[in-house]
């Protein structure tokens, strides 16, 4: 039986493993963590996701020298377990993180590969690190194949993806689910807490010209970056979906482990379909308990706009 996640207010650093595929909404993922006094995040590990691993490792990079963070990063796997790799360049473009500038790159990336990161960190723990996750679940399901004795290491996975509703892929599936949706049933079936962070609730954190405006009154690093990356973000997501402004997906994560109460959760029982065609990549959450099965997730059903975004103001405040 897994009970809903808790934990103390901001006075308990939160210790996490950030696994991303920067990607312009992982980026700002990576500015709300990389200073927050509840959350220490212990290493970035890239996937190949909305990029490929060159481009998403280079985008962490870049991310981290620009804002200072003394946070190492670790590449990981480049592709699927299985399928063949997709990536979201009309979302995210050519680089993965179209519409930055930043000068010339001088942090280098470990020579550690994530999965092995993943793996040494855990083991050497007291089981008290969340595994976060805004891209491809690939890295942490490899390094539970690599070395199953982590499982019980794992305090929780926190993670952006699926959606007991639509998906952005296909009408059934969300990006980061279908694009290792065999790994997501590796995360899925393990039995370790996870909270189920989809697009559900973070298709109503939009983020408006009201908030870029917003947020580029504090004119500092972070909301110059955050401008940057917000204008290119908005233009995609325009084009492809015709929102009038970019959802906030990645961030969500990590506004949760800073205040829990921002997002509400359901415990659900999730399975991924990697059976069907049709619908392949699905994170079928049973909402009202069809199945009568043990719940094995948190699935996030709504979400405290207002509070997010003063989360994300407040993040930036930092930098
Ligand atoms: O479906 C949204 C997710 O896919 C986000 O994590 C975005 O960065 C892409 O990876
Ligand atoms: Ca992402």
């Amino acid at each position: 039986m897994i009970v809903n996640p808790t934990y103390k207010d901001n006075m308990e650093k939160q210790k996490i493993i950030l696994d991303c595929d920067p990607g312009h909404d992982d980026a700002v993922a990576i500015m709300l963590a990389g200073k927050n006094p509840a959350i220490d995040v212990l290493g970035i590990t890239i996937v190949a996701g909305n990029q490929t691993l060159e481009k998403t490792t280079k985008n962490a990079l870049n991310i981290c020298q620009y804002l200072d963070l003394n946070i190492p990063v670790y590449p990981g796997c480049g592709r699927p377990m299985i399928r063949e790799q997709m990536i979201a360049a009309d979302i995210h473009g050519v680089t993965g993180l179209d519409g930055t500038h930043f000068e010339p790159l001088t942090k280098k990336s470990e020579n550690k590969h994530a999965v092995q990161f993943i793996i040494d960190t855990l083991m050497a723990s007291d089981g008290d690190i969340t595994l976060v996750s805004t891209g491809p679940l690939t890295n942490y399901a490899m390094a539970l194949r690599l070395e199953p004795a982590i499982t019980t290491k794992i305090k929780q996975f926190v993670l952006m993806g699926g959606s007991y509703q639509l998906g952005n892929v296909t009408p059934a599936a969300e990006f980061n689910i279908i694009a290792d949706a065999d790994a997501a049933h590796v995360v899925f079936t393990l039995g370790r807490k996870i909270v189920m962070i989809g697009l559900d609730v973070t298709r109503k954190v939009l983020c408006y010209p009201s908030i870029v405006e917003r947020m580029g009154k504090l004119n500092n690093k972070a909301s110059k970056l955050f401008i940057d990356l917000m204008n290119f973000y908005n233009h995609s997501q325009k084009e492809v979906f015709g929102l009038d402004g970019g959802p906030l997906h990645d961030p969500v994560t990590i506004a949760y482990l800073i205040d829990q109460s921002v997002v509400t959760t359901k415990a659900m029982y999730t399975e991924i379909d990697i059976r069907s065609t049709q619908s392949y990549g699905r994170t079928n959450c049973d909402y009202f308990g069809y199945l009568k099965k043990e719940p094995n997730s948190f699935v996030g059903i709504d979400i405290d706009v207002d509070k997010f975004w003063d989360i994300i103001e407040n993040g930036m405040k930092i930098y």
